[in-house]
């Protein structure tokens, strides 16, 4: 499975790239509104920072705006790919994209039939919510299960992306569900590494070595 991480802030990228941990990145409105930085140029370092795939995304919803804005998001560096809401004019914007070698990420996705619309419209990425389907008593594990049972059976190379995940748990049942990403908090990966058991055993290892009087180097 791949991870990206969910965030615009650059610290926070660069650390978890530095452990070797990341993909991509995904960003959205919301996100660059809590970084308070210019939009283009917080894509453009992270870009930097990040050999792979780094979603922004258009602020356009009609087809001929998402388009002048996917070019400009584009044209910041290769590894831009160009997030798209999942409508109908998104889906249009998704599919001339695909035809002018621009990736996307079809994001908002609630339902397998929007995966289903998004692949068909040669989508790089769908993005289905899971935060927000669990927020409203749906089975977000079971979206996931049904998209890659429908892109299976049809063979499309859509990626599913796993998104709007708010814990280990669900980094674990989307992985299990055959998610081929997921987007993650940077908070939520660092507590991946975490276990309670892990920092009993590091304890009695560190003062049982200490009493050994021993040194290594
Ligand atoms: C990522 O691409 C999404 O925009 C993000 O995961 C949404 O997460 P949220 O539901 O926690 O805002």
């Amino acid at each position: 499975m791949k991870f990206f991480v969910d965030t615009a802030i650059a610290e926070d990228i660069s650390e978890l790239n530095d452990y070797g941990l990341l993909n991509g990145v995904t960003t959205n409105p919301s996100l660059i509104a809590k970084s308070g930085r210019d939009f283009k140029e917080v894509v453009a370092e992270i870009c930097e920072i990040v050999n792979g795939p780094v979603s922004a995304e258009v602020a356009a919803l009609d087809y001929e705006g998402m388009m002048k804005e996917g070019r400009i998001l584009a044209d910041i560096a290769d590894n831009v790919v160009v997030k798209l809401p999942l409508t109908l004019n998104g889906l249009k914007a998704c599919r001339q994209m695909r035809s002018r070698g621009i990736q996307t990420n079809v994001t908002l996705c609630f339902s397998a039939n929007q995966a289903l619309l998004a692949a068909k419209a040669g989508a790089s990425y769908i993005s289905p919510f899971l935060g927000r389907l669990d927020d409203i008593n749906l089975d977000s594990m079971a979206l996931i299960r049904d998209i890659r049972a429908i892109y299976d059976n049809y063979g499309f190379d859509t990626e599913i992306l796993a998104a709007s995940i708010r814990s280990g748990n669900h980094v674990k049942e989307a992985a299990l569900a055959g998610a081929d990403v997921a987007t993650i908090p940077p908070a939520i990966i660092r507590g991946l590494a975490s276990h309670v058991l892990t920092n009993k055993g590091i304890d009695q290892f560190v003062s049982d070595w200490e009493a050994t009087g021993q040194t290594i180097i």
